[in-house]
């Protein structure tokens, strides 16, 4: 086993089973040698969680996503005998009826898919920018970026979620789309009922939605859905209907398309009938990625993920030993690469189809060694204002899915902010996306995420937004399936993504401890290192300071759900930091 334990000696507190871990010898099991007896941690004791918690265990199948509604409908459908990839599209479907927050079907998102068989692939269906779009057309006359970007009807890109789930279906999956939408269709026409998380996401969200029609209709009486209600959306079951009955052109032609793009019309936004006519999810070569003999699958451009990761991965490789987790040298040593792979990711990533962006270097193990000899295991480096490399030379949701027969999927997608662009299209009943925003809107200045980022994420007509999801498929040295993550969170994507594979694979936490464990974030500009409120010690963050680093203390970075092998079955975790309900179902 690549991971060395001998240095966990300082932030390990015994050598423990799994928790939660139960030995049934089901169908997930592979040899025992690949499955190792994982670690117990200690966390900061100002941390808001304690390590040792249990993970929701299941023998044959599991899902975590952020509704447990949306985790059942994809587990009904492995029970009927469909594979991960039918259940990652029914999840994907009724996300955009039970998660309104993030779950759309007029957003966008990636999938990397790893079948039993060993065929891997990386499915993009991004939303582009529309035709009428331009470079400038968010810059006020003072060449500052409007709120246009992020609110109402110009905010939106066209949405790619529908093409790109029923591309999957069509390539990976074994049932019919009524089979594989019958779940989301059911939950849209019968209705559900709200829980205290949609209830409190939408109070939260009142001013952006009621701005929009969606008022009505999560709004009833002028207050928020309450919990307990049985909440009906009989225009999103007509909508989903038309898929059903006509594949994508029953969303991309037709009634759905006409009405979307009248309210476009009507609101002033840039969506036509040629744009959705046109909208295409592209297969991509997944980004294959290693560290110290565990493999990654991760997302290629256009979205930045996997290459952030590999490349961060990469750097931290290079030192050896790595710094017991939690240690002031481990955070120094992650963030420094973070820092670094984020300078490259927002000056040199966006969409291949219209630049070219050097993948295969930034994710070469040659091209690290380089760069980590920029970094003083002592002292921080500031970034360079003009975000040029130190060398020379919320909302989204993630879920993860493996199914009976060791096919596994990891999807992110996205509508962007919380309720997207706040455009509700009533009479079809979905949400739009502010994915324009994702755009370097004004090339050297920060986006809402602070991303500071260049011309070749500028805004082009049919072109895809840099992103930062990062579903990410992680097989162990023997090539058996380990653990399936990802996250919403802009940037922190990328990090909590990576943090959550490293405390698994590097410091050997049970999954339930690598999703709780305090994360930290570097996106080199603002060139701080966020840490979450509670998760360094005294003595890690006195220390940090002394080398120079900025720290700025934050609450939850990021929101992951994942799934890993254990002994007899799989673990399930869902974002511990999220308010309500947990999102995992198996069985
Ligand atoms: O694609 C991206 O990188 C962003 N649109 C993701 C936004 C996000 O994660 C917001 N969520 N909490």
């Amino acid at each position: 086993m690549a991971v060395r334990t001998s240095f966990l000696a300082l932030s390990v507190v015994s050598f423990a089973g799994v928790a939660g871990c139960q030995s049934a010898g089901g169908r997930a099991s592979t040899a025992e040698s690949a499955i190792p007896a994982r670690n117990s941690v200690q966390f900061p004791s100002a941390w808001q969680f304690t390590a040792g918690d249990s993970a929701h265990f299941a023998e044959h199948a599991m899902i975590a996503s952020n509704s447990r509604l949306a985790s059942e409908a994809g587990i009904e459908i492995v029970r009927a005998g469909g594979n991960a990839v039918d259940a990652a599209v029914a999840v994907g479907f009724a996300l955009a009826v039970t998660y309104p927050v993030a779950g759309n079907l007029g957003g966008g998102g990636y999938m990397v898919i790893r079948m039993a068989d060993g065929r891997s692939a990386a499915l993009d269906y991004r939303e582009v920018a529309p035709l009428a779009a331009s470079r400038d057309m968010y810059l006020d006359a003072n060449g500052n970026p409007s709120e246009e970007s992020v609110i109402g009807y110009r905010a939106s890109g066209v949405p790619g979620a529908v093409a790109g789930m029923l591309e999957a279906l069509a390539k990976y999956g074994t049932k019919s789309r009524a089979e594989a939408l019958a779940p989301a269709m059911r939950l849209a026409r019968d209705g559900f009922l709200v829980d205290s998380a949609l209830s409190r996401s939408l109070s939260g969200n009142r001013r952006l939605i009621g701005r929009f029609s969606g008022r009505a209709v999560f709004f009833p009486n002028d207050s928020a859905l309450k919990p307990g209600t049985l909440f009906r959306q009989p225009a999103l079951a007509a909508t989903l209907r038309r898929i059903v009955d006509h594949g994508a052109q029953g969303f991309y032609e037709g009634v759905t398309a006409d009405s979307l793009v009248a309210e476009m019309a009507r609101g002033g936004g840039l969506i036509t009938a040629e744009d959705l006519k046109r909208y295409r999810a592209i297969w991509r070569t997944p980004i294959a990625a290693s560290y110290r003999g565990y493999q990654l699958i991760a997302m290629p451009p256009s979205s930045s993920g996997g290459t952030t990761i590999a490349e961060s991965l990469n750097l931290l490789e290079t030192f050896s030993p790595v710094p017991p987790w939690g240690s002031a040298g481990y955070v120094h040593l992650l963030g420094s690469a973070y820092q670094r792979a984020f300078i490259d990711r927002n000056s040199k990533l966006g969409d291949p189809d219209f630049v070219n962006v050097p993948v295969a270097q930034l994710t070469s193990k040659e091209y690290a060694r380089m760069l980590s000899k920029t970094i003083d295991p002592q002292r921080a480096t500031p970034t360079p204002r003009d975000g040029k490399q130190i060398v020379d030379g919320m909302h989204t949701t993630h879920y993860s899915v493996v199914d009976d027969k060791g096919n596994a999927v990891a999807t992110t997608t996205t509508i962007n902010n919380g309720y997207g662009s706040g455009v509700y299209l009533a009479s079809v009943g979905f949400f739009m996306n502010d994915e324009m925003d994702d755009f370097a809107s004004a090339p050297g200045k920060p986006n809402m995420f602070g991303l500071v980022q260049g011309e070749v994420n500028a805004i082009a007509p049919g072109k895809r937004m840099l992103s930062a999801m990062s579903p990410t498929i992680v097989l162990d040295p023997q090539g058996g399936l380990l653990l399936v993550a990802g996250a919403a969170g802009g940037p922190r994507i990328i990090t909590t993504t990576s943090q959550v594979i490293l405390n698994v694979i590097q410091h050997n936490m049970t999954l339930a401890d690598a999703m709780r464990a305090p994360r930290i974030h570097h996106q080199a500009l603002p060139d701080e290192l966020l840490v979450e409120t509670g998760g360094l010690t005294p003595e890690a963050e006195s220390a940090l300071k002394a080398m120079g680093h900025r720290i700025r203390y934050t609450g939850g970075l990021a929101n992951a759900n994942a799934v890993m092998r254990v002994k007899g079955g799989w673990h399930g975790v869902s974002e511990p930091r999220a308010f309500g309900e947990r999102g995992t179902a198996g069985y």
